[in-house]
C-alpha cells in the first residue's frame, strides 16, 4: 500500500461516523415516507364518498355463493351445521325478479356488502299480512352507514312496483332503522322465547 492509499483510507475512516449518521437519517426518513404515505392513504380512503348502490339479485348470480356463508356465520342456528335452513336454496329463490320472493343486493363502491329480500310469508302466525322486508343482512364492518337504510327503501320501490300497497318486517334487531324509515309498530310478538316488533308500512307514503 502507497503513502496516497493509506491517507485515503484515513480519510474514509474519518468519515466513517458520518456515513453511518446518513444511513441511519435515510433509513428513518425512508421509515417516516412510509408511514405517512400509509396514513394519507388511510384519509384518504375515508373521506373518498362512498357510493352505495342497490340492484336486483337476479342480475348478480355471482353473489350468490358469499352471501350463502354471510347467512350461515350470521344465523348458525337457522342456517349453520344441523339448522333447518339451507341459505343457497333461500338465496337462490330470492335471485328472482317480477313476483315473490325477490332480492336486493347491496355494494359500496362495487364491492358487494349486503342484502334483503322481499317475502310473501314470514311470520307463521301472521299469514294475513303479506309482503314481507326479510332476510336484511349488511357485512359487520359497514353496519350502521346507511346500507340497511337503502336496502329497506329499494324493497319498498320494489313491493310498491309489484303493486303492493303496504310492507310489512317483523323484527328484534332493526327497530330504529324502521322507525326511522316512517314504519309503524303494529304489535310483538313472541317468537322462539325472542320478543320480535311487527311493523307495517303504507306504500302511498313517500319513502
Ligand atoms: C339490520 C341491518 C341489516 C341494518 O343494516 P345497517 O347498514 O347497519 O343499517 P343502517 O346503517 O341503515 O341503520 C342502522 C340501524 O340498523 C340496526 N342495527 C342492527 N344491528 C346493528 C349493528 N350491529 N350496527 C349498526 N346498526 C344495527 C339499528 O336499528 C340501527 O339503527 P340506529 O342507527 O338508529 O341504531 C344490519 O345491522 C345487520 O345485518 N344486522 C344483522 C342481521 C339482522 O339483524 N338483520 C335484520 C333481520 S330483520
Amino acid at each position: 500500500m502507497n503513502s496516497l492509499d493509506s491517507e485515503c483510507r484515513l480519510l474514509e475512516c474519518l468519515h466513517e461516523p458520518d456515513r453511518k449518521q446518513r444511513d441511519q437519517k435515510k433509513q428513518f426518513t425512508g421509515q417516516l415516507g412510509k408511514v405517512l404515505t400509509s396514513r394519507l392513504q388511510r384519509l384518504v380512503i375515508s373521506r373518498m364518498p362512498s357510493e352505495i348502490t342497490t340492484e336486483r339479485l337476479a342480475r348478480h348470480p355471482e353473489a350468490l355463493p358469499v352471501l350463502a356463508t354471510w347467512f350461515e356465520s350470521e344465523w348458525p342456528d337457522w342456517y349453520g351445521p344441523g339448522g333447518p335452513g339451507n341459505a343457497e336454496e333461500d338465496l337462490l329463490a330470492y335471485a328472482n325478479e317480477g313476483d315473490l320472493p325477490m332480492g336486493i343486493a347491496a355494494f359500496q363502491n362495487g364491492l358487494l356488502c349486503g342484502v334483503a329480500a322481499l317475502k310473501a310469508v314470514s311470520i307463521p302466525s301472521h299469514l294475513h299480512l303479506s309482503p314481507w322486508a326479510a332476510a336484511g343482512f349488511v357485512i359487520p364492518s359497514l353496519r350502521g352507514q346507511g346500507i340497511g337504510a337503502a336496502l329497506l327503501t329499494a324493497l319498498e320501490s320494489e313491493a310498491r312496483a309489484l303493486g303492493y300497497s303496504h310492507l310489512y318486517c317483523g323484527t328484534a334487531t332493526a327497530a330504529s332503522l324502521l322507525l326511522r324509515l316512517r314504519w309503524h309498530l303494529i304489535e310483538f310478538v313472541e317468537r322462539e322465547g325472542q320478543k320480535i316488533g311487527l311493523y307495517g308500512k303504507a306504500l302511498c307514503d313517500l319513502p
